[in-house]
């Protein structure tokens, strides 16, 4: 049974309600990447930019509406969300499945010029350190000099106290109700695999290795160091809500 519109729309509306329990200000955070994409890329026709563990699109949708003379092309792991991205939000991106951090990613894009921009939403957090480590690098290599790598996710910040504080202040704004914002990331998950219509994606999914543990605990100089240390040579954050930032690392 394939996947139709109807119920692919139905499955990535409940995942913007899911994602927003977890990203503090997720709307604003996206457009403040459209923001950078667009500003780093005003003199270009046709800017290239790739998108790191896109989900079922929502980014990258954001970024076609706000800059559309960009050509997308969105890389997951995922064969369940790039499903419903390639149904939901088919015009947006061009969807690759690969793995961050395994060798091969990069090729696997089958990219005809060096991206401009590679951007990225509360994904980059679920790599461990050292393949974090490894896509800084290769990003770095991949892009066109001067381009960016522009990161809305949460960071740790330095030193117990600050750490303390952007936490709290993250979590009191995360404090909603079930009822506001309907399923959690589980029940989410959950709910989803009872689809007869993505049953064969979540078949997909259970042939691929697990994913290993995420990287949350790094330090926000820890990520400014593995940057600098992979070829960015500037790296600021241009907003900030608690410990989720956007982050903007130039080569
Ligand atoms: C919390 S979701 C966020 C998805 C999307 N960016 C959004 O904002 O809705 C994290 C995403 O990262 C993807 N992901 C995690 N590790 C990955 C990896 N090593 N390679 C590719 N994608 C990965 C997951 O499959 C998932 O789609």
């Amino acid at each position: 049974m394939g996947l139709s519109m109807a119920t692919a729309e139905f499955w990535v509306e409940r995942w913007e309600r899911q994602q927003e329990r977890y990203a503090i200000h997720r709307e604003e955070r996206f457009s403040v990447v459209a923001d950078v994409v667009d500003h780093v890329t005003a003199d270009r026709p046709a800017p290239l930019v790739v998108e790191l563990g896109c989900g079922p699109g929502s980014l990258a949708a954001r970024l076609a509406r706000r800059v559309p003379r960009a050509e997308i092309v969105a890389v997951d792991r995922d064969p369940v969300l790039l499903e419903l991205g390639r149904t939901h939000h088919a015009d947006a991106a061009r969807y690759v499945e690969a793995v961050l951090g395994d060798a091969g990613w990069a090729e696997s894009l089958r990219l005809d010029r060096a991206p401009d921009a590679a951007v990225s939403s509360t994904a980059l957090h679920c790599l461990p350190e050292a393949a974090l480590s490894r896509t800084y690098r290769e990003v770095a290599a991949l892009l066109r000099p001067g381009g960016v790598l522009v990161n809305a996710d949460h960071f740790t910040p330095d030193g117990a106290f600050c750490a303390r504080v952007a936490s709290d202040v993250g979590r009191r704004r995360l404090r909603t109700s079930p009822a506001e914002h309907g399923l959690d990331w589980d029940s989410w998950w959950a709910a989803a695999a009872q689809d007869p219509e993505l049953a064969e994606s979540f078949a997909e999914r259970e042939r691929r290795p697990p994913a290993e543990g995420g990287s949350d605990g790094v330090s926000l100089s820890r990520h400014v160091h593995l940057l600098t240390e992979a070829g960015f040579a500037h790296v600021c954050t241009v907003w900030q809500y608690g410990y989720s930032r956007v982050l903007v690392a130039a080569t």
